[in-house]
């Protein structure tokens, strides 16, 4: 057994996706979520530039005695995570990356698209899984700039952001697409608006629900699952204290409390 936080981080608000599923799958785990909304969007960012904010991440998580770090934050993983795994040995990380493999699984028009930041659409990391898992499906891979900052100012459901799905769910719309991955952790906040674009026919997929297993699996093996009566939930952001009380708790749909601004 191990009491000791789970630290969990993403480029702003969206990683309280995935901080929600592994809230609800382990309840007794005390979390600690940082967002780094004073540098969002990641999408828009270099490797190099990635590797540096993740790696000041991860240490400020440690100093405050992480057992585990959960990216969560798709860009985040698939520029980062290797490099964060060989900077900090001594802690697990678990990331999140666009479900490519279940969507090649589930098509039954042989057709998948992907919804990701720019710098996760481009990423080698996302075409070495369409070769791996989808090489003989016809792959709608599309860079959403911009759909991050809408969720991240809490504007889900304004007619700017409607106006920028169209934009983006355009291709897929035109194309014979019967699933679609939602590859940023934010886009989950936007499932419903995106669900009644697409239409009744296309199935979206969220990695929130896996990632947490994953989070309880790895946990489980290293006989590191916490018992705690009361777990406590702290949050930490590079940004505005009170913008991030105000969205994390409107996404959340429960007041969001015991956040403090850092710099890092
Ligand atoms: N939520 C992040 C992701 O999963 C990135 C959003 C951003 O900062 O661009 O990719």
């Amino acid at each position: 057994m191990d009491n000791r936080p789970i630290g969990v981080f993403d480029s702003g608000v969206g990683g309280l996706s995935i901080w929600r599923a592994i809230r609800r799958m382990l309840p007794q785990e005390s979390l600690i979520f940082f967002a780094d909304s004073g540098h969002v969007p990641y999408g828009e960012k270099s490797t190099a530039e990635l590797h540096d904010l993740t790696g000041r991440i991860a240490g400020f998580l440690i100093e405050r005695d992480v057992k585990m770090i959960v990216v969560a934050c798709n860009t985040a993983t698939v520029h980062a995570i290797g490099y964060l795994r060989e900077s900090f040995p001594e802690i697990p990380f678990v990331g999140v990356v666009p479900v490519v493999k279940t969507l090649a699984r589930r098509t039954r028009t042989g057709t998948i698209a992907v919804l990701s930041t720019p710098a996760t659409a481009q990423s080698p990391y996302l075409a070495g899984l369409i070769e791996e898992f989808a090489p003989d499906k016809r792959v709608i891979n599309v860079g959403c700039d911009g759909l991050e900052n809408m969720v991240e100012a809490g504007e889900v459901g304004t007619r700017a952001t409607t106006a920028l799905l169209e934009r983006h769910l355009a291709p897929v719309r035109g194309s014979e697409a019967d699933v679609v991955g939602l590859g940023c952790t934010h886009y989950p906040f936007l499932r419903g608006r995106i669900k009644r674009m697409l239409g009744r026919g296309v199935h979206l997929y969220d990695p929130s629900r896996p990632v947490a297993r994953r989070v309880r699996q790895l946990l489980r093996e290293r006989d590191a699952l916490a018992a705690n009566p009361k777990p406590t939930y702290g949050f930490y952001t590079t940004g505005d204290a009170d913008v991030f009380k105000r969205v994390a708790g409107r996404l959340l749909r429960t007041s969001v409390r015991d956040v403090e601004r850092v710099e890092i």
